[in-house]
């Protein structure tokens, strides 16, 4: 086999870096129950903010609705009825009649282990870039910028490496959702890599904007041995493609490349799903943002957020989503409290993070394995 066919055929690497064609998303569309602003938006499989999806309907001459559009414009036409959502769900969760819970994550959920989110203002790490001289914020993880300079991105993932920060409480709360035979799948978005490191095993996990744990070349997308990536970055140097000499990235996924394979599991996922919680996350990139609006009509969603977000903004609320506002550990501790896990949760993360090995061994993973498993805790 020719070394070019060889390359070629890795775009469905190892690496999990894949090109999946147009029909498969439109497949996924069919099911949603209520469609994005535009069902074109999805189209593009790439990672997509939602200032570059206008910028996309202003060229095709349609407009855009912004979530805070659709805001203004539901509260208008009624007043808002408070439901108690923890008691709610809590109840729900008790009865039993919630067995396969998909949960969509963003960088909300790592705030508590001192890792900032993107876009909350001033703390955000969107807001505290101007030390590496970037023309807009998102440039940092964009392709195409990233092509033409890589240093910006290579600066700030020294910073953005896993190893220096360590699950929360919201981690082992997931985590438990996992142990009770509860999680379908957990969906983030963050590139930390905490979930693992909770002991989420990776058949229960996907990582939707990839992670650090593999790198490839960003041109050939040859597979390149991570930890070597690593340590040039960490040395200030560009690791650089033996294949084709372009640069090698950690497969972080950037604005403008696709997503992994294993997120277009979704399609499978979410119509299964009997309760959708969506934690920590502004739902503004697509097209993760849309995946909420792809469970059946009639399964609950639960947002728990500091602030009202995507769907979650108009009033009143739809039919079936409930939302608590307000700092994400508490709301889980107070549900965690609500249906009686909050001491096991705590003796978990105990032990978990002392090192001490559980003898527990995961009953719903098909392998059996044990979710503290060497692999986990190799990571770092
Ligand atoms: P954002 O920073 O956009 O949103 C985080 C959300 O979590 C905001 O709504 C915050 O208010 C909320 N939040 C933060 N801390 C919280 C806390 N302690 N309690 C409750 N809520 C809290 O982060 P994401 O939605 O994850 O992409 O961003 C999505 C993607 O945009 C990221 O994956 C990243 C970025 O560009 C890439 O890097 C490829």
């Amino acid at each position: 086999m020719s070394k070019a066919k060889s390359s070629r055929d890795r775009r469905i690497n190892p690496a999990g870096v894949t090109r999946v064609t147009r029909s498969s998303i439109i497949t996924t569309q069919d099911s949603q129950r209520t469609k994005p602003a535009d069902s074109g938006l999805v189209d593009d499989l790439s990672l997509m903010s939602v200032s570059e999806q206008q910028a996309l309907l202003a060229r095709e001459g349609k407009s855009y609705q912004s979530p805070s559009t659709k805001s203004v414009l539901s509260s208008a036409s009624g007043s808002s009825v408070p439901r108690e959502a923890l008691g709610t769900i809590g109840r729900l969760m008790k009865l039993g009649r919630v067995r396969n819970i998909v949960v969509v994550a963003g960088a909300g959920i790592s705030t508590a282990s001192g890792i900032p989110d993107f876009r909350t203002p001033g703390t955000g790490l969107y807001a505290n870039l101007a030390k590496y001289d970037i023309p807009y914020p998102e440039a940092i993880f964009n392709i195409d910028y990233f092509s033409d300079n890589p240093h910006p991105f290579f600066s700030l993932a020294k910073e953005l490496y896993p190893g220096h920060h360590r699950p929360n409480y919201v981690h082992y709360f997931i985590r438990m959702l996992h142990q009770k035979g509860l999680l379908l799948r957990m969906y983030t978005q963050n590139i930390d890599g905490l979930e693992k490191l909770c002991g989420i095993p990776d058949d229960k996990l996907v990582e939707a904007h990839g992670s650090f744990a593999t790198a490839a070349c960003h041109l050939c997308y040859t597979p390149y041995p991570a930890e070597e990536a690593k340590q040039a970055i960490m040395n200030g140097n560009v690791p650089i493609c033996t294949f084709c000499a372009g640069a090698v990235k950690p497969n972080v996924v950037f604005f403008g490349e696709d997503l992994p394979e294993k997120y277009f599991q979704h399609a499978e996922d979410f119509p299964k799903a009997d309760l959708l919680m969506i934690m920590g996350t502004s739902l503004k990139i697509e097209p993760f943002a849309s995946l909420i609006n792809t469970v059946k009509s009639t399964v609950p969603r639960l947002l728990l957020n500091r602030d009202a977000v995507g769907p979650f903004e108009r009033r009143p609320l739809r039919r079936g989503d409930y939302m608590e506002l307000g700092d994400l550990s508490d709301s889980v501790r107070k549900l965690a409290e609500i249906l009686g896990w909050h001491t096991e949760i705590q003796d978990l993360m105990n032990s978990h993070e002392n090192g001490v090995c559980c003898s527990y061994t995961d009953p719903s993973s098909s392998s059996g394995e044990n979710s503290d498993s060497s692999e986990t805790d190799s990571m770092h």
